[in-house]
């Protein structure tokens, strides 16, 4: 796509919590690296978020700490904010969805919505406090599940049985707030017709199907393919941005609705505070605006569906050309949970470790196309024996010889010999590479290319053997030198992106001044010519020590069901050969659809790709899977199981899964990409 400017966003976190690792790889770390890429590129780029200061979660946090709203949402927008400045993360504006201009935003277009018609109004049963005063959203009230009996039940969902319903279907409900047992009273709430936009919306999607990652696709087709639906933008809360017209009724527009205008007003408050208030429209408005979201995948729905149905329903505004959400990151194996201690926050860690080589091991990890993990013992493998051992060993090398031999000063190089002018060339080769990863969204393969120039200049250096040369023949070892240096002006560039503390500390290093910028295509025109002398040699990357990590490690809590859930498996099976293993047709393949079975809550019915053939399967994982975002994971099946009907519906196989009594069931998936049909075995 050609376009003039870029738009870039991240989500709009929450601001009732810190910031952790699992965030930072979803949505911030790629976004970050994609616009310090673009900027080195001369790109005219903005990189807009802020807190996301609504909405029930935040209610619920100030309800738990029996604080204001206010106060929480001050706590963690500062935390947040001072956590992402911290590790880099480069926003052009950090905003708050409860500033004023927020506000009107949200308002505004809600009241454009309401002028157009597009708007519908209709009235619900809901449950009203009558002691709080006010209508109870489904997290306020709990009662007994009509479908289990479990007697904890909140008002949408039974934890017991993860049966969904209304909340007026409680029995026994009682109000979180007041303790006081509800009534049921008419609710009147604003809907926006998603469902009208259902056609748009597909040739929307499909327009892009070409360049959305198949994650994305596939779980945004799954939604067309259910079909849209119209979606109440109104709530009965008293914390949030007040429906217009409604002011006194204690409504509040559905943070969803709002949040994402949050970007809008973002890119106004930053716009206002350049003082050029109507510039925020070139990015929003622009034909010749590309914009990309950055989110997780559970923000998927909003970006793709719901906030480009607004955009077309306002008119007049661009909508996301690319949407590369990321899967989830674990940490060691388990679901990031703060409240089982099982988590690490990261205005904590960068009290002890800088910031450089976090975002490299989270980058190198990526949850790109599937979920995957952080582990400690791989951050202290990446700090050592990649940035220390590959990048700064090189760079220490290099700089350490040039003081030594040449008093820091670069030398005039003899006639650059074959090999000397083929490592000149790889920088070239690098930064296309690079550059297309990152234009293809493909974080881990652009840091890997990059690091490979660092391996090449390691090599590079180890061959031309300089401690040799600088004896026999001066001229070759002031060539290897010089070639060298050019070589660590290359990757302060190339390295930027991911390693943006590192790239600045390289620059001072090589004393570099404003005839040598800051752009991309730097290294390929500008040398560092001879007799510039360079600056400080900088301690780049500190190798972290075992104990240092085997502390990490213990200071996470460590799950306590593991011995009890031990205690409960049944003794191991009767001994058997591999002539009976052999009999089992086990076989990798892909869902292609994915759908809950009506009226039962365990069972989803999959559509599986295995290779020579589709598979209709039915399988007991719908408490633990949202149908949709099963669609293109990689699954293993017994292939050669007779064929049985589960709740009315043919099963033509069965998926491998771990469970037992209370985690799971947890499918299994392939480690990495394998084609359809390949034998486990
Ligand atoms: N606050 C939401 C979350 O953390 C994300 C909101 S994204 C926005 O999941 F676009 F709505 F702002
Ligand atoms: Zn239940």
């Amino acid at each position: 796509m050609d376009y003039k400017r870029l738009l870039v966003t991240s989500a709009l976190p929450y601001a009732n919590g810190a910031i952790h690792f699992g965030h930072l790889a979803g949505a911030y770390l790629p976004a970050d690296m994609y616009v310090r890429y673009q900027r080195l590129r001369g790109t005219d780029v903005i990189y807009i978020c802020g807190s996301d200061e609504h909405g029930v979660s935040i209610l619920i946090s100030s309800q738990k700490e029996g604080v204001a709203p206010q106060e929480i949402i001050d706590r963690y927008h500062g935390q947040n904010k001072r956590a992402f400045d911290r590790v880099g993360i480069s926003f052009d504006n950090y905003s708050r969805t409860s500033l004023p201009v927020h506000h009107e935003t949200a308002r505004e277009w809600f009241e454009d919505f309401k002028n157009k018609g597009i708007l519908t109004q209709s009235t619900e049963k809901q449950l009203f406090d009558p002691e709080a005063g006010m209508f109870l959203p489904d997290r306020f009230v709990i009662g007994t599940c009509p479908h289990c009996g479990y007697d904890r039940a909140y008002g949408d969902q039974c934890e017991n049985c993860s049966k969904y319903y209304d909340q007026t279907e409680l029995l026994n409900p009682k109000s979180l707030l007041s303790e006081a047992k509800p009534v049921v009273k008419d609710a009147q709430h604003w809907h926006f017709p998603l469902g009208e936009f259902q056609k748009k919306l597909e040739e929307y999607v499909e327009s892009h199907a070409g360049d959305w990652k198949d994650n994305v696709l596939q779980q945004v087709r799954s939604w067309l393919k259910t079909g849209l639906t119209d979606r109440p933008i109104s709530r009965d809360l008293n914390w949030g941005v007040k429906v217009p017209g409604e002011e006194d009724l204690g409504k509040v527009l559905y943070v969803w609705f709002e949040a994402v205008l949050g970007y809008i007003s973002s890119t106004k408050e930053w716009a206002a505070e350049k003082g050029e208030p109507e510039l925020w429209k070139d990015y929003w408005c622009g034909e010749d605006t590309r914009y990309l979201a950055f989110i997780g995948k559970d923000n998927i729905v909003f970006h793709c569906l719901m906030f480009p149905a607004m955009l077309m329903g306002k008119g007049g505004y661009v909508l996301p050309d690319n949407v590369p959400a990321n899967e989830f990151l674990n940490l060691e194996g388990k679901k990031f949970s703060k409240s089982q201690g099982w988590s690490i926050e990261l205005d904590e860690f960068l009290d002890s470790y800088p910031a450089d080589p976090l975002r490299y091991t989270l980058a190198m990890n990526m949850p790109e196309t599937r979920d995957s993990d952080f582990y400690w013992k791989d951050f202290q493998a990446r700090n050592n024996n990649e940035l220390a051992d590959i990048l700064g060993n090189f760079v220490n090398r290099a700089a350490h010889f040039l003081e030594k031999h040449f008093d820091g000063i670069v030398p005039e190089p003899g006639e650059l010999s074959d090999d000397d002018r083929a490592f000149l060339n790889g920088f070239n080769t690098t930064a296309a590479e690079v550059a297309d990863f990152y234009e293809r969204f493909r974080f881990r393969d652009a840091v890997v290319a990059t690091m490979n120039l660092a391996r090449a200049a390691n090599k590079y250096f180890n061959d031309r053997e300089p401690w040799k040369t600088v004896k026999a023949d001066p001229q070759v070892c002031a060539s290897t030198l010089f070639c060298s240096i050019q070589a660590i002006y290359a990757l302060s560039i190339f390295i930027e992106p991911v390693l943006p503390f590192t790239a600045d500390k390289l620059r001072k290093q090589l004393n570099l001044g404003n005839e040598h910028p800051l752009t991309w295509d730097a290294p390929a025109v500008h040398r560092i010519p001879a007799g510039h002398k360079l600056g400080e040699k900088a301690l780049l990357f500190e190798k972290i020590e075992d104990k240092i990590i085997e502390a990490e490690m213990a200071k996470l809590q460590q799950p306590e069901e593991s011995s009890t859930a031990e205690a409960s498996y049944p003794p191991l099976k009767d001994e058997i050969t591999i002539d009976d293993v052999m009999k089992l047709d086990l076989r990798i393949g892909t869902v292609i659809e994915a759908e809950n079975v009506p009226k039962s809550k365990k069972l989803i019915k999959l559509i599986v790709d295995i290779g020579s053939e589709t598979r209709q399967i039915v399988a007991g994982i719908a408490s633990a899977y949202e149908a949709a975002d099963l669609v293109g994971k990689q699954i293993a099946i017994v292939a050669n199981l007779k064929a049985a009907k589960l709740f009315g519906i043919e099963s033509q196989g069965m998926l491998l899964a771990a469970s037992n009594e209370e985690e799971g069931p947890m499918i299994m998936i392939p480690q990495g990409a394998i084609s359809n049909g390949a034998i486990v075995k």
